[in-house]
């Protein structure tokens, strides 16, 4: 054969193989185990993983998750308190990596009842950790927040920005990251640490999306308010003296479709041989309170029901993030505006009973 025809006979076999598929091969063992699976990121993240070929696997002890939304692939009901379940579960499901939602988020608990966050997330994760261990997990995707920065000294935050987390949810999730640094060096544990900014919006095509119990965060809070008209509690809108262009809060909203989607791009990360880390998910704009309630009108017409009250213990003024490294190392951007994260929030509440 000389060169041409070489060539011409490789490139008729190239043209014979099918396009390469978004999704993994199915035979491979793809399962993933997804502690709060049952929870509000944790759904997205199972429906996610399923839409893209893998298995996952939900553990979660229902202390704040929804049963209706475990619908995308089997569930072990335990608590990471107590290691036998946990290790049971990772000995009987076998997964190629875990990714830890599981956690209590409550700012002003936290601040409250620091040892109830100590305990549970923190000693949750040497639970998980050492089941890990014990039976050679090679990567953990865990979640970890903006709460890890305290009060910003400059925004956009990158991740050199220094951390020092101004409540013990915020410890919790830093203390957990130095954990995890520490796992790699002994063991070997491949990990990387996702600080989400804010987690908003839903999946509506698959009845999914935001409620916790009581409920504290901005948008269901404000959607609530203006789709039960005067039915419902006027919002409260903590703080209006904030150095920020109308004097509400700033924050960086993250559609919770597009965080699933880093979690994936993560593990691809770590399964290509990538190091432990931490990286921001924001999408380097802000959106104030004040702001948030105009896009409402705009959007859909109707006027949110709100009185201005204080400031909100532990606020911090601006979040914003850059995503520059989650680029540059995971190869993800934010792909949905504020808009589609209103629009899908807006929608699912629509359907909530
Ligand atoms: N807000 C109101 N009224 C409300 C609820 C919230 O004005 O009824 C304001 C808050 O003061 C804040 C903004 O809306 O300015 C957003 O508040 P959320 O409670 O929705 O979200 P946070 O920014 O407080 O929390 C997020 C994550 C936490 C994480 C924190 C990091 O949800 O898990 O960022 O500071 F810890």
């Amino acid at each position: 054969m000389n060169i041409t025809f070489r060539w011409l006979f490789v490139l008729s076999f190239c043209m014979t193989l099918k396009p390469i598929q978004s999704q993994e091969d199915p035979s491979m063992n793809l399962r993933i185990l997804v502690t709060g699976g049952a929870g509000y990121i944790g759904s997205h993240v199972c429906y996610y993983l399923k839409e893209q070929g893998f298995e996952p696997v939900t553990f979660d002890n229902f202390s704040t998750g929804h049963r209706e939304a475990v619908r995308f692939g089997s569930l072990v009901e335990g608590d990471l308190l107590n290691p036998e379940h946990i290790n049971q579960a990772i000995q009987k499901y076998n997964p190629i990596a875990v990714m830890h939602l599981a956690s209590f988020i409550q700012v002003g608990e936290s601040v409250k009842d620091p040892l109830k966050y100590y305990q549970n997330n923190n000693v949750g994760m040497i639970n998980l950790l050492n089941a890990m261990k014990n039976h050679h997990v090679p990567y953990m995707i865990f979640s970890s927040s903006a709460a890890v920065y305290g009060n910003p000294t400059y925004t956009p935050l990158d991740e050199d920005h220094p951390c020092y987390p101004i409540n013990p949810y915020g410890q919790t999730k830093w203390m957990i990251e130095q954990m995890l640094k520490d796992c790699d060096k002994a063991y070997g544990l491949k990990s990387v640490s996702l600080r989400y900014f804010n987690a908003a919006g839903a999946a509506p095509e698959q009845n999914l999306g935001e409620a916790h119990e009581p409920e504290s965060h901005l948008i269901p809070l404000m959607i609530k308010a203006a789709q039960k008209g005067d039915a419902g509690k006027p919002l409260k809108i903590f703080g209006r003296d904030y150095s920020t262009r109308d004097g509400t809060c700033l924050r960086d909203y993250i559609h919770i479709l597009d965080l699933a989607d880093a979690h994936l791009k993560a593990l691809s990360y770590l399964r290509g041989g990538g190091e432990t880390l931490s990286v921001n998910l924001g999408s380097g704009h802000g959106t104030t309170n004040f702001e948030m309630i105009q896009k409402i009108k705009e959007l859909f017409g109707v006027d949110v029901p709100f009185e201005y009250a204080d400031r909100r213990e532990g606020d911090p003024a601006v979040l914003v993030s850059t995503y520059e490294k989650a680029e540059k190392v995971l190869g993800w951007t934010p792909q949905r505006p504020i808009e589609t994260v209103l629009t899908d929030a807006w929608k699912w509440h629509q359907t909530e009973k």
